[in-house]
């Protein structure tokens, strides 16, 4: 059985290779992929498959997925060529006749109306009108996407946001990960959709006054109109784009498009998922 990982030498990929390696599935079954394997050779050191693989390549991609039983295919990054680069990388491993497709999605990618769920929706339909079965792990945001903003916090005294009450199901992208290693290592999974957070839900106020527990210093959210938000993060230097693209998926938080309560990832990964105290503490050590 062979189980290509797309995006390996990123973050969310690499977590997903090692989770299934920690699951006991043989390295030679896992075949790691990325644009520069220069980044994730280490793992072809251990066993592991490492082949190059550029969405923007079907060429590449033919030849990554070739003999493929299932495939991770992570959602890559730049958000205005996301939908043409999944497009291929599905014609491509439907090519390959693999017998599965996990596509790591987003919240409520069916309903939710952010610039990034359009990306996530236009995904899962073409996905679903293919000739190959498929499911979605429709995750929610990071925990790191807060604990790397840990010294802004800190340097501000506040977390600023456009997310008024709206609480976020963020989880761990290890737990994310290893629930992407449980779908693609046991059966019983085609057409499944999975809604995946934390356990526990919380508000930017309430991450704001976790933090402020953590570190003895204190912290507040102060909520702000949208396009504040937009120009208090191009004026911290952030491109426009990307401010937009932050500030819409603040809106979309705020109107609980990011917030799960399926349990569906701590039932995955068989454990609690880390809470928000337990990855800033991880952080600050
Ligand atoms: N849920 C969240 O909070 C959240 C936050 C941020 C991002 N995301 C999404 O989740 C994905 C995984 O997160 P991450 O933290 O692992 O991101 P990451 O560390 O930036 O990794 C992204 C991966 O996508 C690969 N990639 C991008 N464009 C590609 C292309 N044209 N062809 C082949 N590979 C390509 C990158 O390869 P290279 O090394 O060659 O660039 C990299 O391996 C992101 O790409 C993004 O879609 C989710």
């Amino acid at each position: 059985m062979s189980i290509v990982v797309t995006g390996a030498s990123g973050q969310l990929g690499r977590l997903t290779v090692e989770a299934l390696l920690a699951r006991g599935v043989p390295a030679s079954d896992v075949v790691a992929t990325g644009r520069d394997i220069a980044r994730f050779k280490d793992l072809a050191d251990r066993g592991v498959v490492v082949r190059r693989a550029d969405f923007a390549d079907p060429d590449s991609l033919a030849a990554a997925f070739e003999g493929a039983d299932k495939l991770l295919l992570i959602s890559t990054t730049t958000v205005d060529e996301r939908v043409a680069n999944h497009r291929r990388a599905i014609d491509a491993a439907v090519a390959a006749g693999v017998s599965l497709v996990a596509y790591t999605s987003m919240s409520h990618a069916d309903t939710a109306t952010t610039i990034l769920a359009d990306t996530h929706r236009a995904t899962e339909e073409y996905l679903r009108e293919r000739p190959v079965p498929s499911v979605m792990l429709r995750n929610s945001w990071y925990l790191e996407n807060y604990t790397a903003q840990l010294p802004l916090f800190l340097q501000h005294g506040a977390v600023i946001g456009a997310a008024g009450e709206g609480r976020v199901s963020a989880a761990s992208r290890a737990d994310y990960a290893d629930a992407a290693a449980v779908v693609l290592s046991t059966e019983g999974h085609a057409g499944a959709v999975y809604e995946l957070g934390g356990d526990e839900a919380f508000t930017l106020a309430e991450l704001a006054a976790t933090v402020s527990a953590a570190t003895g210093k204190q912290i507040t959210y102060t909520d702000l109109p949208a396009e504040k938000l937009v120009e208090a993060l191009t004026g911290a230097g952030l491109p426009t784009e990307l401010a937009q693209v932050l500030a819409d998926s603040d809106l979309g938080l705020g109107r609980g498009e990011l917030f799960t309560g399926s349990g569906d990832l701590s039932r995955l990964i068989g454990r609690p998922t880390t809470s928000l105290a337990e990855a800033i503490a991880d952080a600050l050590r």
